[in-house]
């Protein structure tokens, strides 16, 4: 190992010349009360906090702050927090989405501009994962990434609540008067009832946990109830590491090869992912300049099963995850499927970091030959409809629906859907297919998740449940039905998803991953030249940077000027 001296640190630039500038940054540092031996020649690590107070699931990282610090002081490093904008999945709209990019910029920007030597970036809900990972792998300081944890189970009356899965099931009875207001009110107070992440497998449980495939975080974080004492004590332990990976030079570049992301693919497969994880997937392996076509996802879907019981596929929720033994547990049960010898911050391999771990909860994580689905959690399909691909979640589908041809009824956009969906005479019946328009990167901005249409409520009273859905939107990651998603190009940039009309039968084959428009070719392409784009609502600010430089959902929809080589920014000029 190339271990760095004390004459090697990034932040010497800064602190440790002999010049009037560098006085200017001592006496400063000091205006905070400090003595230089607390800081001069030491890692300066920066601790990047996505808190806010409209982010509620990092409504913990005040307190876990304070634990990285002490690990940092610990082990001989200066501790100084950067707090960076906060998605709250929840409460940003058009979608936290459309700021993940800019998540992205700010982390590598802070730790760019700043005395840096590493860094502790802290994440969770949703887009603010591989917002802090896409950032740090830009700038490729040695960094280590603390997951927040899912809160703790909900609860109604004695039953367990899942975060968005009994929501979406609780309102489709509310919505026909099965619910009353005082029963909604008491699923309100207990369905979210501790700080952290959704707690089922949405979005937020996914990318922590492809964090920790990745080997970003310590083994077994990602799993750990954000309330739970292990917690604190992970958070010490990072910030303790990120002191050491400083000395010993490991940057994300050294942790994170094509081997990292097969084994990211491969336990988003077999924890039954969240639909999103693809796309911030392909982000971040893009920022590392490594290529994933969508057909590396369909390869490893086919060959790792889903072996987790979690909800939306399953029964179970995080908290039990982390009582059956948590991510080291399940990698150690799809152990042959995984690349072990992929390096992770330990300085270890994946494979060293999972020895000795044990399943105490076998209903929860299965065994490889008896999973809870024989196939992974998500397919992508491609066909006339979408040739750069869209995604469907099988395991969360109603299998009736894997193969099925029928006919669209459109809506235009999400505005015209939510104006008629409950119409008393919509046409449609339980073997129509629901397409939404301009939900995309550009055309939502932001690709917000509207992809989970609601069922028509005329079908809801036939006792309809799942009905095929298709989209160029996301869904949330705690969501289900057979809602196809991600269709890629976008309506709003002209793809064939643009010129669908209700009517036109659409053949969905996930078995052999098909999406097709049956529609002659010649008629397409009639369509196709008489289209226009829709009216531009967004000319100024950043949802008209956002447009003008998003990549469609197959590649990521990063920016398309983001993906220099990591580290390859020059160092900024100190005068
Ligand atoms: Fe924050 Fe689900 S809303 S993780
Ligand atoms: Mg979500």
């Amino acid at each position: 190992m190339n271990r760095k001296g004390v004459d090697d640190l990034r932040s010497n630039r800064w602190f440790k010349q002999d010049d009037l500038r560098s006085f200017g940054h001592r006496s400063r540092v000091k205006q905070m009360g400090y003595w230089g031996e607390e800081f001069v020649g030491k890692p300066v690590i920066a601790i990047i906090n996505t808190w806010n107070d409209l982010n509620t699931c990092h409504s913990h990282f005040p307190e876990r702050v304070k634990d990285i610090k002490r690990g940092i002081t610990a082990a001989g490093g200066f501790a100084v927090e950067l707090p960076a904008m906060s998605l709250g999945e929840q409460l940003m709209k058009p979608s936290a989405m459309m700021y993940r990019n800019m998540l992205a910029m700010e982390v590598e920007e802070l730790l760019r501009s700043y005395p840096v030597d590493g860094a502790v970036v802290m994440g969770g809900c949703d887009k603010t994962t591989p917002g802090v990972l896409m950032g740090a792998i830009s700038m490729n300081l040695p960094t280590i990434y603390v997951p927040a944890g899912a809160m703790l189970r909900g609860n109604y009356r004695g039953q367990v609540l899942g975060s968005g899965t009994d929501v979406w099931k609780y309102w489709d009875e509310r919505r026909i008067g099965n619910v009353s207001q005082s029963d909604w009110n008491e699923i309100e107070n207990g369905i979210a009832r501790s700080p952290g992440t959704c707690m089922t497998m949405g979005t937020a449980a996914t990318l922590m946990s492809i964090g920790e495939s990745l080997g970003m975080s310590l083994p077994g974080a990602s799993s750990i109830p954000a309330v739970d004492a292990n917690h604190n004590r992970m958070c010490y332990a990072s910030g303790k590491r990120a002191v050491e990976m400083v000395w010993e030079d490991l940057k994300p570049t050294d942790v994170m090869s094509e081997a990292s992301f097969d084994n990211a693919i491969a336990v988003d497969m077999a924890i039954g992912g969240s639909t999103n994880a693809i796309i911030h997937i392909v982000a971040m392996a893009r920022r590392l300049g490594i290529t994933l076509p969508m057909e590396r996802f369909n390869e490893i879907s086919r060959r790792v099963p889903l072996v987790l019981n979690l909800k939306p596929s399953g029964e179970y929720l995080m908290e039990d995850f982390f009582y059956a033994g948590g991510l080291p547990a399940l990698m150690t049960n799809i152990g042959s499927e995984l690349k072990l010898s992929a390096m992770t911050v330990t300085g270890r391999t994946l494979g060293d970091n999972i020895e000795g771990a044990k399943v105490w909860r076998p209903e929860v994580i299965l065994p490889l030959d008896t999973p809870v689905n024989a196939s992974g959690g998500t397919a992508v399909l491609t066909g006339s409809l979408a040739p750069k691909g869209a995604i469907i979640k099988p395991t969360a589908a109603d299998p009736r629906l894997h193969v099925h041809q029928g006919p669209a009824y459109v809506f235009e956009n999400i505005a015209d859907l939510k104006a008629r969906i409950d119409d008393e005479d919509l046409p449609v019946t339980a073997d129509s297919i629901i397409v939404l328009k301009n939900g995309g990167p550009v055309g939502g901005p932001g690709m917000p998740e509207w992809g989970m249409m609601p069922i028509p409520a005329k079908l809801l009273k036939q006792g309809v449940r799942d009905m095929l859905r298709i989209s160029d939107s996301r869904m949330s990651g705690t969501s289900y039905g057979s809602c196809i998603l991600h269709v890629a190009p976008e309506a709003a940039v002209g793809g064939p998803l643009a010129i669908v009309q209700t009517g036109d039968i659409i053949a969905v084959d996930v078995p052999n991953r098909r999406l097709d428009l049956m529609v002659d070719e010649e008629e397409i392409q009639r369509r196709l030249a008489d289209w226009q784009p829709p009216r531009d609502r967004h000319p100024h600010g950043y949802a008209s940077l956002y447009k003008a430089h998003v990549t469609q959902a197959d590649e990521g929809c990063d920016f398309d000027f983001a993906n220099g080589a990591p580290g390859s920014t020059p160092e900024p000029d100190i005068y």
